[in-house]
């Protein structure tokens, strides 16, 4: 198996970077023939490795990429998912190369190199590492389960058509655990386990006024502006402490005791380098939670995005006749996106100064979730990561969402195992986006050894 790795090192790079070419971007239509074409590129990797019947799924979105490998009803059965689409690129110019041509570039974190490419780790680098790493066991005689792998193409805008696969193709999609590569690892060369995702709560608003644009001289003071009640009612979301205000909001927050978070306090994290990276004079969050428990184990509330009125070159004396804003709410266990959705827009509406009107409304949702680390697959990702690091793996709790994961848990009965490889300087979403080549083969290799201890039940 390593010297199947080794000896084709340099194809397991092409191909990727052939994947990275294609620019999946799904949230813009614009790209609707590249997303399509990524599809059909995947299928046909996948079938190249090894698996049978292949598909490329219509859905009533971007398709879902099937293929799998049986090797007999009295093997476990792993589920890999994935997904090809990516974020946009923007804002282009903020790149040192185009995001859609990959190259390799050495950074302090990634003495070994790292691609620098939108996509790289989120998630077509990660979700390559499984089909790579699926042909050398193929190649080399090596398949201890059955594996089947189901890659989607609307991760990155909700994944919004999954549930309807996912209902449609239950007896296909039947495993005993589900194997997820999307997520990351605490600091570099420190193998980890994400036990917990977030969940998530997405909504846009409408601030209306005046019916039209208006002088700011003839009608300012007299009249409510929309984008000052839009800014008002968006402070008056936090308090002074930076709790959340929204009555309910915290009623079905999952508390941890503090063994629990004395256990999370353990992964490695300095504050100094966290501010450094981001060139932070200073954090800020929730009192009395750390950083990284702002960011896991607390639910947050996050403007992403606010617009209206004149924002062009000079001045323009005007009142906008409408304001909007986007905001984003993770969630956290026991809390449920589309109750959390409904106090928001209750309260907000409630909020609202005289003289505008307020419209919210929900984009995409998810649940959040939590893995047992009893479970006989999260055993055997442990098992397999202490072998290929040489060390034991650290549980984090991610502050990120991968909304299928909680529906494969409602529909399939399945728990997913998140044994991600990429780092939180690895800027996913961001501007030079890129994983590490080092990482890359990480994953190849430990991959294969999930396989097999999962297939041991453990038995070493
Ligand atoms: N792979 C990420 C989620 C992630 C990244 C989890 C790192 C944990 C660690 C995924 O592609 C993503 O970006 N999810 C979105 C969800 C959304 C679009 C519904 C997110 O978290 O914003
Ligand atoms: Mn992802
Ligand atoms: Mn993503």
């Amino acid at each position: 198996m390593e010297n199947y790795i080794a000896e084709n090192r340099q194809r397991f790079l092409d191909e990727l970077f052939a994947l990275l070419r294609l620019p999946s971007v799904s949230a813009d239509p614009a790209y609707k023939s590249d997303v399509l074409a990524t599809a059909e590129a995947t299928a046909q990797f996948l079938r190249e490795a090894g698996a049978s019947a292949v598909e490329v799924c219509e859905t009533p979105g971007y398709p879902v990429v099937y293929g799998e490998y049986l090797v007999s009803p009295e093997r476990p059965t792993v589920l890999v998912y994935g997904h090809y689409d990516v974020q946009p690129a923007d804002p282009v110019e903020l790149w040192s190369s185009p995001p859609f041509e990959p190259e390799i570039r050495v950074t302090d974190i990634h003495p070994g190199g790292a691609i620098f490419a939108r996509g790289a780790c989120d998630d077509k680098g990660q979700f390559f590492m499984h089909v790579k790493a699926f042909e050398a066991m193929v190649a080399t005689g090596n398949v201890p389960c059955n594996i089947k792998f189901m890659i989607e193409g609307e991760e990155e805008v909700g994944s919004a058509n999954l549930a309807w696969y996912v209902k449609r193709n239950q007896e296909r999609l039947a495993c005993d655990v589900i194997l997820i590569s999307d997520t990351g690892m605490v600091a570099p060369g420190v193998p980890s386990l994400t036990t917990g995702l977030r969940g998530l709560s997405y909504v846009e608003v409408e601030v209306t006024g005046p019916n039209r644009d208006l002088h700011s001289g003839l009608y300012g003071g007299a009249v409510a502006n929309p984008i000052n009640a839009l800014t008002e009612m968006i402070a008056r979301l936090h308090d002074d402490r930076k709790r959340i205000t929204i009555p309910g909001f915290y009623d079905k927050v999952e508390t941890l005791s503090e063994a629990e978070r004395a256990e999370l306090a353990q992964a490695p994290f300095s504050l100094d380098a966290y501010k450094k990276a981001l060139d932070l004079v200073d954090v800020a969050g929730e009192a009395g939670y750390s950083t990284m428990e702002r960011n896991s184990i607390r639910p947050t509330l996050d403007v992403n995005g606010i617009w209206g009125g004149y924002t062009g070159a000079g001045a323009k004396t005007v009142i906008a006749s409408k304001a909007y804003a986007k905001i984003s709410m993770r969630l956290v266990p026991h809390q449920d996106p589309d109750e959390i959705t409904q106090l928001f827009s209750d309260y907000f509406v409630s909020i609202a100064p005289a003289g505008v009107t307020v419209k919210v409304t929900p984009h995409h949702g998810g649940q959040p979730y939590v893995c047992p680390t009893d479970h006989p697959g999260y055993q055997a990702a442990v098992q397999a990561l202490s072998d290929s690091f040489g060390q034991k793996a650290v549980p984090v709790r991610s502050g990120g969402s991968i909304p299928i994961v909680a529906l494969f848990e409602q529909e399939l009965g399945v728990k997913s195992i998140l044994m991600g490889f990429g780092l939180d300087s690895d800027a996913i979403h961001s501007p030079n986006e890129h994983y590490g080549v080092a990482n890359y083969f990480k994953g190849i290799e430990t991959i294969p050894l999930f396989y097999r201890y999962f297939a041991k039940g453990l038995r070493a």
